[in-house]
């Protein structure tokens, strides 16, 4: 017997990944309706994988019929203000794909609505839910405070697709996550960033696709990103390539999912080059990706706990989208407002 019922509203490739993973733990969460605008898309989708529930094409009526616990949003970013706005309003919490939305004029007024219903919506940033990630934050702890994160991020990848044709397809689509990460890694909240897009002659998209940016954190921190889609060969891990320097030494990680964050924590007190103590991050399984997203949103509806990528958050990760690519665009230093 389930203890959650949901609708799914998005039966795309994500949608369908998010359905798997809701079908899987069938014990705590009961898929009761899934709902996309294009006809049949929902019911095909719950044929593939498995399930009978409640189909169609208008989220009112689903909810009406379906009387969620929350609503699962996996439709693309121009409607998750459109989705979350109508099941806020029925009184029903959201847990959302990323990004939150296509602007942040439409993301403030999402949180003002999560207020408005006093109902959760939480963002899933997925890739936050990593065991390595967390284990190389607690190492960071031990360097820090930190005064220096660097992320890393080059990847040749062919998609094909819409992603070829946008125009900020590397920052709007990608580093969302990286920024997030970064945000989560250093505990902290941006201030202002200057960021450079651009795009290599011999890039395959029509956009800018690579970028170097700097965030001032609060506090001083200053975080370095730099990143390409066009970048072929020596790839490194989607989950980026890290550095951070606090008072008390360095942590890397290189992003691989088996290779444990390390560090170097300084321990003499004299000569040119001061003498370090080799560290290695303790790394604890737990549930990653959107299972991890999943148990974290969960738990907060049955405790209240806030989870991580609830919205006033999020919407911080957001945010640094939209000011590095103003940046970009004006050649200007530019506040992060929230
Ligand atoms: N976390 C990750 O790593 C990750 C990876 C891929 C995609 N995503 C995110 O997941 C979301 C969906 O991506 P996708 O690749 O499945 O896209 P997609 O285009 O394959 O699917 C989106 C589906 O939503 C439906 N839809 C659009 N507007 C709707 C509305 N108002 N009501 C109901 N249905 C609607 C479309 O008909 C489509 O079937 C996006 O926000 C994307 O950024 C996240």
């Amino acid at each position: 017997m389930s203890t959650f019922k949901a609708v799914i509203v998005g039966a795309g490739a994500m949608g369908q990944a998010w359905g798997s993973n809701l079908k899987s733990i069938s014990n705590q969460v009961e898929i009761g309706g899934w709902v996309d605008i294009r006809p049949d898309a929902a019911a095909s989708a719950a044929d593939k994988i498995g399930i009978s529930a409640y189909t169609g094409s208008d989220l009112e009526k689903a909810i009406a019929e379906v009387k969620p616990d929350f609503v699962v949003d996996v439709t693309i970013p121009e409607s998750h203000k459109e989705v979350t706005l109508t099941s806020l309003k029925a009184g029903v919490p959201v847990l959302g794909e990323k990004p939150m939305a296509a602007s942040m004029a439409e993301a403030r007024e999402m949180v003002a609505a999560s207020e408005k219903s006093d109902k959760l919506y939480m963002v899933s940033q997925s890739r936050r839910y990593d065991k390595n990630l967390s284990a190389y934050r607690s190492l960071i702890e031990k360097v820090g405070p930190l005064g220096i994160l660097n992320s890393d991020f080059y990847i040749g990848a062919h998609f094909g697709g819409f992603r070829d044709e946008m125009a900020s397809p590397l920052i709007l689509d990608m580093a969302i996550h990286t920024f997030d990460a970064a945000r989560y890694l250093c505990n902290g909240d941006p201030v202002a960033v200057y960021c450079e897009e651009f795009n290599p002659p011999w890039s395959w998209y029509s956009g800018d696709v690579s970028a170097t940016a700097i965030f001032e954190m609060v506090g001083g921190l200053r975080y370095t990103y730099r990143g390409s889609w066009c970048s072929e060969g020596q790839a490194t891990s989607w989950e980026a390539e890290w550095r951070a320097v606090g008072a008390k030494g360095t942590a890397t990680w290189d992003g691989v999912g088996d290779h444990p964050p390390t560090a170097e924590l300084v321990s003499g007190e004299e000569g040119f080059i001061r003498a370090i103590t080799p560290l290695t991050a303790e790394v604890v399984e737990e549930p990653s990706g959107i299972a991890g997203s999943i148990q974290d949103f969960l738990n907060a509806l049955k405790t209240g706990a806030t989870p991580m990528g609830e919205c006033h958050d999020n919407i911080k990760s957001l945010a640094m989208v939209f000011a590095a690519i103003e940046s970009s665009e004006t050649r200007q230093r530019i506040p992060v407002a929230l």
